[in-house]
Protein backbone atom coordinates (compact mmCIF):
# COMPACT_ATOMS: atom_id res chain seq x y z
CA UNK A 1 0.00 0.00 0.00
CA UNK A 2 1.27 3.56 -0.64
CA UNK A 3 -0.94 5.40 1.55
CA UNK A 4 1.76 5.75 4.38
CA UNK A 5 3.06 8.93 5.18
CA UNK A 6 0.01 11.00 2.96
CA UNK A 7 -2.11 11.85 5.89
CA UNK A 8 -2.46 14.44 8.31
CA UNK A 9 -4.05 12.57 11.14
CA UNK A 10 -3.10 9.05 10.35
CA UNK A 11 -0.52 6.35 10.74
CA UNK A 12 -0.48 3.23 9.32
CA UNK A 13 1.96 0.70 9.77
CA UNK A 14 2.17 -2.64 8.15
CA UNK A 15 4.19 -5.18 10.29
CA UNK A 16 4.85 -8.80 9.45
CA UNK A 17 2.41 -11.61 9.11
CA UNK A 18 -0.12 -9.68 7.56
CA UNK A 19 -1.50 -7.21 10.33
CA UNK A 20 -1.76 -3.75 9.69
CA UNK A 21 -2.07 -0.98 12.08
CA UNK A 22 -3.97 2.12 11.59
CA UNK A 23 -3.51 4.71 14.35
CA UNK A 24 -6.10 8.02 14.90
CA UNK A 25 -2.81 10.67 15.18
CA UNK A 26 -4.29 14.24 16.46
CA UNK A 27 -2.70 14.10 19.90
CA UNK A 28 -3.18 17.29 20.50
CA UNK A 29 -7.17 17.09 20.46
CA UNK A 30 -6.74 13.44 22.14
CA UNK A 31 -7.01 12.19 18.47
CA UNK A 32 -10.98 13.96 18.41
CA UNK A 33 -12.46 13.08 14.79
CA UNK A 34 -12.67 16.55 12.99
CA UNK A 35 -14.22 16.32 8.97
CA UNK A 36 -10.40 15.86 7.91
CA UNK A 37 -9.32 12.71 9.71
CA UNK A 38 -13.19 11.08 9.22
CA UNK A 39 -11.91 11.70 5.53
CA UNK A 40 -8.69 10.46 5.91
CA UNK A 41 -10.10 7.29 7.56
CA UNK A 42 -12.49 6.67 4.82
CA UNK A 43 -9.87 6.74 2.35
CA UNK A 44 -7.23 4.47 4.16
CA UNK A 45 -9.85 2.05 5.29
CA UNK A 46 -11.15 1.73 1.57
CA UNK A 47 -7.71 0.89 0.49
CA UNK A 48 -7.07 -1.32 3.51
CA UNK A 49 -10.27 -2.95 2.79
CA UNK A 50 -9.32 -4.07 -0.55
CA UNK A 51 -5.72 -4.73 0.11
CA UNK A 52 -5.03 -8.56 0.10
CA UNK A 53 -1.97 -8.18 1.93
CA UNK A 54 -3.84 -7.26 4.68
CA UNK A 55 -5.02 -10.18 6.69
CA UNK A 56 -5.80 -8.41 10.18
CA UNK A 57 -6.59 -4.51 11.06
CA UNK A 58 -5.60 -3.26 14.73
CA UNK A 59 -7.48 0.27 14.80
CA UNK A 60 -5.55 2.44 18.00
CA UNK A 61 -4.90 5.63 18.85
CA UNK A 62 -1.13 8.06 18.79
CA UNK A 63 -0.18 8.64 22.10
CA UNK A 64 -0.17 7.11 26.01
CA UNK A 65 -3.42 9.71 26.95
CA UNK A 66 -6.28 8.69 24.14
CA UNK A 67 -7.90 6.03 21.78
CA UNK A 68 -10.06 8.90 20.44
CA UNK A 69 -11.99 11.48 23.00
CA UNK A 70 -14.48 11.53 20.60
CA UNK A 71 -16.34 13.89 17.79
CA UNK A 72 -14.31 17.06 17.56
CA UNK A 73 -16.30 19.48 19.79
CA UNK A 74 -14.56 22.36 18.25
CA UNK A 75 -15.70 21.79 15.16
CA UNK A 76 -19.05 20.53 15.67
CA UNK A 77 -20.37 23.26 18.02
CA UNK A 78 -21.56 25.82 14.68
CA UNK A 79 -23.18 23.07 12.82
CA UNK A 80 -26.61 23.40 12.08
CA UNK A 81 -29.54 20.45 11.77
CA UNK A 82 -28.11 19.37 8.10
CA UNK A 83 -24.64 19.99 8.61
CA UNK A 84 -24.98 17.69 11.49
CA UNK A 85 -26.52 14.95 9.68
CA UNK A 86 -23.89 15.12 7.02
CA UNK A 87 -21.41 14.51 9.79
CA UNK A 88 -23.15 11.66 11.21
CA UNK A 89 -23.42 10.07 7.60
CA UNK A 90 -19.39 10.34 6.87
CA UNK A 91 -19.18 8.47 10.67
CA UNK A 92 -21.44 6.15 9.61
CA UNK A 93 -19.47 5.47 6.20
CA UNK A 94 -16.45 4.81 8.58
CA UNK A 95 -17.96 2.40 11.12
CA UNK A 96 -19.49 0.41 7.94
CA UNK A 97 -16.59 -0.11 6.46
CA UNK A 98 -14.63 -1.91 9.87
CA UNK A 99 -17.82 -3.73 10.56
CA UNK A 100 -18.13 -5.17 7.20
CA UNK A 101 -14.51 -5.33 5.51
CA UNK A 102 -13.84 -8.48 4.66
CA UNK A 103 -11.24 -9.03 7.19
CA UNK A 104 -10.92 -9.18 11.00
CA UNK A 105 -10.93 -5.04 12.85
CA UNK A 106 -9.57 -5.28 16.26
CA UNK A 107 -9.79 -2.17 18.06
CA UNK A 108 -6.87 -1.52 20.44
CA UNK A 109 -7.98 0.83 23.05
CA UNK A 110 -5.06 2.17 24.40
CA UNK A 111 -7.11 5.41 26.74
CA UNK A 112 -10.13 7.11 26.67
CA UNK A 113 -12.74 6.23 23.75
CA UNK A 114 -15.25 8.35 24.30
CA UNK A 115 -18.49 9.19 22.14
CA UNK A 116 -17.11 8.79 18.60
CA UNK A 117 -14.15 6.41 20.04
CA UNK A 118 -16.39 4.15 22.19
CA UNK A 119 -18.75 4.42 18.61
CA UNK A 120 -15.09 3.15 16.49
CA UNK A 121 -14.38 0.92 18.56
CA UNK A 122 -17.70 -1.05 18.79
CA UNK A 123 -17.78 -0.65 14.69
CA UNK A 124 -14.99 -3.32 15.13
CA UNK A 125 -15.07 -7.18 15.07
CA UNK A 126 -14.43 -7.22 18.79
CA UNK A 127 -12.00 -4.65 21.45
CA UNK A 128 -8.67 -4.90 23.57
CA UNK A 129 -7.91 -2.65 26.38
CA UNK A 130 -5.18 -1.56 27.87
CA UNK A 131 -5.40 -1.04 32.02
CA UNK A 132 -5.79 2.83 31.30
CA UNK A 133 -8.90 2.62 28.91
CA UNK A 134 -12.05 4.82 29.70
CA UNK A 135 -15.10 4.33 27.78
CA UNK A 136 -18.02 6.36 27.60
CA UNK A 137 -21.27 7.98 25.63
CA UNK A 138 -21.19 11.47 27.21
CA UNK A 139 -23.42 13.23 24.31
CA UNK A 140 -26.07 13.64 26.36
CA UNK A 141 -23.83 16.45 28.49
CA UNK A 142 -23.63 18.32 25.18
CA UNK A 143 -27.30 18.71 24.24
CA UNK A 144 -26.74 15.75 21.41
CA UNK A 145 -26.76 11.90 21.35
CA UNK A 146 -24.22 9.78 19.78
CA UNK A 147 -24.48 9.66 16.03
CA UNK A 148 -21.90 6.83 14.95
CA UNK A 149 -23.51 4.14 15.60
CA UNK A 150 -23.53 3.87 19.64
CA UNK A 151 -27.74 3.69 19.66
CA UNK A 152 -27.49 0.82 17.19
CA UNK A 153 -24.45 -1.01 18.13
CA UNK A 154 -23.55 -0.37 22.06
CA UNK A 155 -26.42 -2.82 22.72
CA UNK A 156 -24.76 -5.59 20.83
CA UNK A 157 -21.93 -5.74 22.78
CA UNK A 158 -23.71 -5.26 26.57
CA UNK A 159 -27.42 -5.61 26.00
CA UNK A 160 -30.17 -2.44 25.90
CA UNK A 161 -30.68 -1.79 29.15
CA UNK A 162 -26.70 -1.16 30.14
CA UNK A 163 -26.46 0.19 26.96
CA UNK A 164 -29.44 2.60 27.69
CA UNK A 165 -27.85 3.46 31.08
CA UNK A 166 -24.50 4.62 29.84
CA UNK A 167 -25.91 6.56 26.94
CA UNK A 168 -28.64 8.64 28.84
CA UNK A 169 -25.63 9.09 31.50
CA UNK A 170 -22.60 9.55 30.22
CA UNK A 171 -21.11 7.85 32.87
CA UNK A 172 -17.49 6.51 31.85
CA UNK A 173 -16.76 3.10 32.35
CA UNK A 174 -12.57 2.06 33.24
CA UNK A 175 -10.87 -1.21 31.48
CA UNK A 176 -11.83 -3.59 34.12
CA UNK A 177 -15.59 -2.46 34.22
CA UNK A 178 -15.73 -2.91 30.23
CA UNK A 179 -13.88 -6.61 31.10
CA UNK A 180 -16.80 -7.67 33.62
CA UNK A 181 -19.98 -6.03 30.99
CA UNK A 182 -18.73 -7.81 28.17
CA UNK A 183 -17.58 -4.68 26.27
CA UNK A 184 -13.84 -5.56 25.83
CA UNK A 185 -12.39 -9.50 25.33
CA UNK A 186 -9.08 -8.58 27.26
CA UNK A 187 -7.67 -6.33 29.22
CA UNK A 188 -3.51 -5.97 29.20
CA UNK A 189 -1.16 -4.14 30.92
CA UNK A 190 -0.28 -0.54 29.50
CA UNK A 191 3.53 -1.33 28.98
CA UNK A 192 2.99 -4.49 26.78
CA UNK A 193 -0.06 -3.09 25.52
CA UNK A 194 0.67 -3.44 21.88
CA UNK A 195 2.91 -6.15 22.33
CA UNK A 196 -0.19 -8.31 23.33
CA UNK A 197 -2.63 -7.11 20.83
CA UNK A 198 -0.29 -8.09 18.01
CA UNK A 199 0.23 -11.65 19.46
CA UNK A 200 -3.80 -11.74 19.35
CA UNK A 201 -4.03 -10.12 15.72
CA UNK A 202 -0.93 -13.07 14.40
CA UNK A 203 -3.05 -15.64 16.41
CA UNK A 204 -5.73 -14.56 13.44
CA UNK A 205 -3.74 -13.55 10.31
CA UNK A 206 -2.06 -17.54 10.31
CA UNK A 207 -5.37 -18.75 9.07
CA UNK A 208 -7.11 -19.41 6.23
CA UNK A 209 -7.93 -15.47 5.15
CA UNK A 210 -11.08 -16.51 3.08
CA UNK A 211 -12.54 -18.64 5.25
CA UNK A 212 -12.30 -15.89 8.22
CA UNK A 213 -14.13 -13.44 5.38
CA UNK A 214 -17.02 -16.04 5.11
CA UNK A 215 -17.27 -16.67 9.14
CA UNK A 216 -17.15 -13.00 9.38
CA UNK A 217 -19.83 -12.04 7.25
CA UNK A 218 -22.01 -15.04 8.23
CA UNK A 219 -21.92 -13.81 11.85
CA UNK A 220 -22.39 -9.90 10.97
CA UNK A 221 -25.90 -11.41 8.99
CA UNK A 222 -27.03 -13.30 12.24
CA UNK A 223 -26.24 -10.62 14.63
CA UNK A 224 -29.13 -8.42 12.78
CA UNK A 225 -26.85 -6.29 10.35
CA UNK A 226 -29.41 -6.39 8.46
CA UNK A 227 -31.36 -3.07 8.07
CA UNK A 228 -28.52 -1.47 9.50
CA UNK A 229 -28.28 1.25 6.91
CA UNK A 230 -32.01 1.81 8.05
CA UNK A 231 -31.20 2.02 11.28
CA UNK A 232 -28.34 4.48 11.15
CA UNK A 233 -30.19 7.04 9.11
CA UNK A 234 -32.94 7.76 11.83
CA UNK A 235 -29.63 7.77 14.28
CA UNK A 236 -28.24 10.55 11.45
CA UNK A 237 -31.34 12.33 11.26
CA UNK A 238 -32.21 12.54 15.01
CA UNK A 239 -28.41 13.09 15.64
CA UNK A 240 -28.91 16.31 12.43
CA UNK A 241 -31.90 17.54 14.48
CA UNK A 242 -30.08 18.29 17.72
CA UNK A 243 -28.48 20.56 16.43
CA UNK A 244 -31.29 22.82 16.01
CA UNK A 245 -31.31 23.15 19.70
CA UNK A 246 -30.48 25.12 22.62
CA UNK A 247 -29.10 22.54 24.61
CA UNK A 248 -26.73 21.63 21.58
CA UNK A 249 -25.57 25.20 21.59
CA UNK A 250 -25.30 25.29 25.51
CA UNK A 251 -24.03 21.95 26.14
CA UNK A 252 -20.62 22.21 23.40
CA UNK A 253 -20.24 26.33 24.54
CA UNK A 254 -19.56 24.60 28.12
CA UNK A 255 -17.00 22.03 27.39
CA UNK A 256 -15.21 24.93 25.13
CA UNK A 257 -15.18 27.67 27.86
CA UNK A 258 -14.31 24.48 30.54
CA UNK A 259 -17.81 25.31 32.57
CA UNK A 260 -21.04 22.97 33.48
CA UNK A 261 -23.66 23.70 30.97
CA UNK A 262 -27.12 24.89 32.08
CA UNK A 263 -29.85 22.83 30.19
CA UNK A 264 -33.37 23.83 29.98
CA UNK A 265 -34.68 21.09 27.74
CA UNK A 266 -34.81 22.82 24.73
N1 LIG B 1 -13.07 17.59 20.66
C1 LIG B 1 -12.20 18.60 20.51
N2 LIG B 1 -11.15 18.78 21.34
C2 LIG B 1 -10.99 17.89 22.33
C3 LIG B 1 -11.86 16.81 22.53
C4 LIG B 1 -12.94 16.67 21.63
N3 LIG B 1 -13.79 15.66 21.71
N4 LIG B 1 -11.45 16.11 23.61
C5 LIG B 1 -10.34 16.74 24.07
N5 LIG B 1 -10.07 17.81 23.29
C6 LIG B 1 -8.98 18.77 23.46
C7 LIG B 1 -9.28 19.71 24.61
O1 LIG B 1 -10.12 20.77 24.19
C8 LIG B 1 -7.89 20.14 25.00
O2 LIG B 1 -7.45 21.13 24.10
P1 LIG B 1 -6.67 22.45 24.69
O3 LIG B 1 -5.40 21.87 25.28
O4 LIG B 1 -6.44 23.25 23.44
O5 LIG B 1 -7.58 23.07 25.71
C9 LIG B 1 -7.04 18.89 24.73
O6 LIG B 1 -7.79 18.07 23.83
C10 LIG B 1 -6.74 18.10 26.00
O7 LIG B 1 -7.99 17.82 26.63
P2 LIG B 1 -8.29 18.17 28.16
O8 LIG B 1 -9.78 18.24 28.32
O9 LIG B 1 -7.49 19.34 28.60
O10 LIG B 1 -7.71 16.85 28.84
P3 LIG B 1 -8.18 16.18 30.22
O11 LIG B 1 -7.16 15.14 30.53
O12 LIG B 1 -8.46 17.23 31.24
O13 LIG B 1 -9.57 15.48 29.87
C11 LIG B 1 -11.08 14.17 28.53
C12 LIG B 1 -9.62 14.42 28.93
C13 LIG B 1 -11.06 13.13 27.39
C14 LIG B 1 -11.85 13.60 29.72
C15 LIG B 1 -11.72 15.51 28.09
O14 LIG B 1 -10.88 16.08 27.10
C16 LIG B 1 -13.10 15.36 27.49
O15 LIG B 1 -14.08 15.21 28.22
N6 LIG B 1 -13.20 15.43 26.15
C17 LIG B 1 -14.46 15.40 25.46
C18 LIG B 1 -15.02 14.00 25.43
C19 LIG B 1 -16.37 14.00 24.77
O16 LIG B 1 -17.33 14.56 25.26
N7 LIG B 1 -16.46 13.31 23.60
C20 LIG B 1 -17.68 13.13 22.90
C21 LIG B 1 -17.89 14.16 21.87
S1 LIG B 1 -19.44 13.90 21.04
Amino acid sequence: MTLNNSFNNLKIEKLEKGVTVLKIARPQALNALNTETLHEMKKALTAIARDSSVRVLVLTGEGEKAFIAGADIIEMKDKNVSEGVLFAQLGHEITKLLELMPKPTIAAVNGFALGGGTEMAIACDFIVASDKAVFGQPEVSLGIIPGFGATIRLAKFIGFPLAKELIFSGRRVKAEEAKEIGLVNHVYPSDSFMKSVIELAHSISQHSYSAIARAKALMNEFSESSGLNFKLDAEATSFGQLFGSADQREGMAAFVEKRKPAFQGL
